[in-house]
């Protein structure tokens, strides 16, 4: 079975939740701690396995290019400077085995849309999906190893899913499942962000898929829906009349740093499990809970 070497990201969003930081940056350039949202999600595609990276772009994103290209007058001035440390740190943003496509999607036409802009690159494979502001902490795997694994087991399209409040069903894709023969939960059908009263589960998937290439096929017949624009959803919905879909309730901790709440949380989260910083920081929270308490 075909392996999952290909992953798309998609990061033509505008990001205005975030405005005025995102005015002139990518959101997915926002710093947990000191690295971006985006290098996070590239990081664990690598470690699923994945050497090619899909970025589908838009305005305003040329700062992601340039983080994962070489940086050839930084690197020579800390190289100068005996700054080896820093130069490792600046030099591994990207392991050399692994290649970066840049697709510009000229239109905000969805997250559909987006997806479907990859399909020169990623041809008749399956293939992984990151939305960077979904970040998952996990202890052993990543999750795009975790779902890399499943879909090796079972052969079809696997969406990452969590439990979330009712009331927050309007958020998210929403899927209803039935258990299969093994235990593993099957998708009997998928919509996008149902208000409670109308939401089949409390079960969202959260920004991680992994997709056969027949979604490809299925976007292209996807008319304009929720909010005007070409849902992923849609797409998936019309995917299930073919082909099986595994909901798979990954192992790990999510933030949903598109919100400014969770963020926070990330920040605070991996501040505190920062090899270096993290003693100091707790210290400093606990010194602060005391003052203010
Ligand atoms: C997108 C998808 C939605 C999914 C969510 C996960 O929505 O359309 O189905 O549940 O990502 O984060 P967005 O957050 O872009 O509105």
């Amino acid at each position: 079975m075909a392996k999952i070497r290909k992953a798309v990201f998609p990061v033509a969003g505008l990001g205005t939740r975030f405005l005025p930081a995102t005015k002139a940056s990518p959101k997915e350039m926002l710093p947990i701690v000191d690295k971006p949202l985006i290098q996070y999600a590239a990081e664990e595609a690598e470690a699923g396995g994945v050497d090619q990276l899909v970025f589908i772009t838009g305005r305003s994103k040329r700062s992601i290019e340039d983080h994962f290209d070489v940086a050839y007058e930084l690197e020579h001035e800390l190289e100068d400077a005996g700054k080896h440390k820093l130069l490792d740190i600046v030099r591994n943003v990207l392991p050399s085995n692994a290649s970066c496509i840049y697709v510009r999607q000229s239109e905000a036409l969805g997250l559909g849309h987006a997806v479907l802009c990859a399909k020169p690159v990623v041809g008749d494979e399956p293939f992984a999906i990151l939305l960077a502001d979904d970040l998952i902490r996990t202890s052993g795997k990543g999750v795009v190893e975790q779902m890399s694994d499943v879909y090796e087991r079972y052969g079809c399209s696997v969406l990452s899913v969590q439990e979330v409040p009712r009331e927050e069903t309007n958020k998210y894709g929403i899927v209803q499942v039935e258990k299969g023969p093994d235990g593993e939960m099957r998708v009997v059908s998928i919509v996008e962000k149902p208000a409670p009263a109308d939401a089949p589960s409390n079960l969202a998937v959260v920004g991680r898929y992994v997709l056969t290439p027949r979604i490809f096929e299925k976007l292209e017949q996807t008319p304009k829906g929720a909010g005007g624009e070409i849902q992923l959803t849609d797409a998936i919905s019309a995917l299930l009349e073919d082909e099986p879909v595994i909901a798979y309730p990954f192992e790990g901790k999510r933030y949903d740093c598109g919100s400014k709440l969770g963020y926070l949380e990330a920040t605070v989260e991996f501040g505190l499990a920062h090899p270096e910083l993290g003693e100091s920081f707790s210290a400093y929270l606990r010194n602060f809970q005391a003052l203010n308490a």
